[in-house]
């Protein structure tokens, strides 16, 4: 029996709604988990959400709700899509969970007991988007690189957790290790970072700051650093200490998560470990960012993708395979809905759809949809079929599956793929078919080609379920059965002859971008369906919102963000605002205009400008429109 897998996600922050991002990571250690299902090995697959800490106390604020209610909300979003994107999970964690709290409380306490948790005071420099402090080296221009923010100088007294002293243990434990933290850019990344001396962990918030966080069980005036709460995460959810599940999948962890969160994972952790004196993870799998128009996605930059409303339009199956097919796991990649259109209609219509219906049709054709029997002889006469190609691309697909390399491993798929078409230019079933003397070849061939495509439905079954199902129903297996397993796979001639195959059909559609008239802009604005009409407010509540008329004086491009343009306007008082509709309006065609602005919104920075209001616009599937008045009025009027 092969050694269990466990594979973990970061558990994610829920001061945002889940993105594209959130969704890359969650698929790929959903493919990882089926791929190693396929192997018939026992799998258990982690997720959750991250809960504690000053972000989610803003996020609740700002929508007016406790942090409980606001966590319960959000993590039910994360918890509620993953079905949708045919996510199979084992647990869903969160870090409100009593269990996980108890695990936390237990390791402080031990880790405090045993000397390596110091109380101290401290002066730094705090990012509070990050919610963590940093040294200056780790500054970009003085500011802190995700938030594009100046860290406050902090000095407060706090707990301190002596990662120093196992620094050395670290560096070796890496080198000693090979594949440890991988891909090996990433391992070199964390070591060059270990070349300087490593300073301790502050791991306390005083309640004074933040009171939503877990009580550090030896000061009842602080609570837990949120890293410190949710790395243990992963070993909470499998009931550390003695449950079952921690004492079989701990020893095979692997975690995955994306660069940005590289110092918690390849450094904390470890430390953390050690210092607890458990085993570490077995590998930290690190992949690049998903970029939308050269930035990474996020919510205050306004670029964030809905993975949801892209499955709508384009199919599930076909989303997961973009995925995993664009990506080089561990490069950053660009994310656009023509290069999406692009693998559909090359990789997935062409290229496969084709091969499936052109194969079904050649058997209704041919042998009026009956898999023919095989003669043995002729079957000698015509090797190498396709046996040899389809054992060397199950193999190779292993290797690469194996190492996180998926758009690896599905091109040697759609190598198969092209082989299996070389094949029948080659053998030219439909000049077989003219002569009977050459019907035992034809036999030989169609039935080589239609174990090509159960090899095929297998091999794609981690990253397109649903495909890789519908295609076993027309290959005439029940897909009920685990039709996938890699051993199963490599037995040739499994097919049995006689079965009666359904009528081909359409795996994928071709995409016109002509035909339905769509531009990759159009397309994105096409996602916005009409949503429901919110929940009910009362008339005070609406009367909180401050609508002003504003003149635009100025309005600029901003080079390093597509869609957004900076504007200047006249609302009574002079306010810079940031707006997300240069895909729709140049500068100047704004100029001039009279538009809507939400006076009162909390300024927020976006892209570096500090945006003090919002424009209101309506966005349909044909474009974008700014509200404006149908006739000239005061610059700063109220609107009521
Ligand atoms: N809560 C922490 C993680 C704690 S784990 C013990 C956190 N949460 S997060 O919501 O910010 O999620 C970060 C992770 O989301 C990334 O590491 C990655 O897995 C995923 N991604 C978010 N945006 C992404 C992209 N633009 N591209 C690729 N992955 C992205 O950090």
């Amino acid at each position: 029996m092969p050694k269990p897998f466990y594979i973990t996600t970061p558990i994610y922050y829920v001061n945002a709604r889940p993105h594209l991002g959130h969704a890359f990571t969650t698929i790929v250690a959903d493919v990882a988990c089926r791929f190693h299902a396929m192997r018939q090995t026992e799998t258990f697959f982690l997720t959750g959400t991250d809960e504690h800490g000053d972000k989610v106390v803003r996020a609740a604020k700002e929508e007016n709700l406790s942090p409980r209610t606001y966590v319960n909300k959000i993590s039910k979003l994360f918890k509620n899509l993953w079905p949708d994107l045919s996510i199979k999970y084992d647990h869903f964690i969160r870090t409100t969970d009593k269990s996980h709290i108890a695990v936390v409380e237990q390791i402080l306490q031990k880790i405090y007991d045993q000397g390596d948790i110091y109380f101290s005071e401290y002066e730094g420099l705090y990012c509070f988007g990050c919610e963590r402090f940093y040294l200056e080296r780790e500054l970009v221009n003085s500011k802190c690189p995700d938030h594009e923010t100046i860290p406050e100088l902090i000095k407060e007294s706090n707990y301190f957790f002596k990662m120093s002293s196992y620094q050395d243990w670290l560096i070796d434990h890496i080198k000693d290790n090979p594949g440890f933290i991988r891909p090996e850019r990433y391992k070199n990344e964390v070591l060059s970072f270990l070349k300087e001396p490593l300073e301790d962990l502050c791991i306390s918030r005083p309640k004074t700051r933040l009171k939503w966080g877990i009580t550090l069980p030896f000061d009842n005036n602080y609570v837990t650093y949120v890293w410190f709460d949710a790395l243990l995460n992963y070993i909470s959810a499998l009931g550390y200490p003695d449950g079952e599940l921690f004492k079989n999948f701990w020893p095979s962890a692997q975690h995955l998560i994306a660069k940005d969160i590289l110092k918690p994972h390849g450094i904390y952790w470890p430390i953390m470990l050690k210092a607890a004196g458990i085993p570490v993870y077995k590998h930290l799998n690190v992949h690049g960012y998903w970029n939308v128009d050269q930035s990474k996605m996020s919510k205050s930059i306004g670029n964030v993708v809905e993975p949801l409303q892209l499955t709508n339009i384009y199919g599930l199956d076909a989303f997961r395979f973009f995925l995993m097919r664009e990506m080089v796991f561990g490069l950053d990649s660009s994310f656009s809905e023509e290069a999406l259109i692009q693998r559909i209609n090359a990789d997935l219509a062409n290229d496969l759809g084709n091969l499936f219906s052109r194969v079904l049709a050649m058997v209704h054709k041919y042998f009026s949809g009956v898999v023919p029997k095989i003669d043995a002889v002729v079957e000698q006469e015509l090797q190498p079929g396709l046996e040899p190609d389809a054992i060397k691309a199950i193999a190779d697909f292993e290797e690469a599956m194996e190492s996180f390399a998926f758009h690896q491993a599905l091109r040697t798929v759609w190598e198969f793929i092209g082989r299996m078409n070389k094949y029948i230019d080659i053998t030219a079933p439909w000049v077989l078919a003219k002569k009977k003397s050459s019907i035992k070849q034809l036999e030989v061939v169609i039935y080589n080609l239609l174990e090509g495509l159960r090899v095929i439905s297998g091999l794609i079954f981690p990253i397109m379920p649903d495909t890789a199902a519908t295609m076993q129903k027309h290959l005439g297996m029940d897909p009920q059965k685990p039709f996938y397993y890699l051993d199963a796979l490599k037995s040739w001639k499994t097919i049995a002859p006689g079965t009666n195959l359904p009528k081909s059909i359409t795996l994928f559609p071709r995409i016109d971008l002509k035909k339905e008239n769509l531009s990759s802009n159009k397309l994105s604005e096409s996602r916005h369906g009409i949503p429901a009409i919110k929940p009910e407010i009362s008339i005070d509540t609406f009367n909180k919102i401050d609508l002003r008329v504003a003149t635009v004086i100025q309005a600029e491009a901003l080079p390093r963000a597509k869609k957004l343009l900076k504007l200047e306007v006249d609302l009574g008082e002079k306010r810079t605002l940031v707006a997300g509709i240069s895909a729709h309006y140049t500068p100047e065609e704004l100029v001039g205009k009279q538009v809507i602005v939400a006076a009162n919104l909390k300024p927020a920075k976006i892209m570096g400008i500090l945006s003090n209001g919002m424009l209101l616009a309506a966005i349909d599937d044909f474009g974008c429109a700014v509200a404006t008045m149908d006739k000239k009025v005061k610059p700063g009027t109220q609107l009521s």
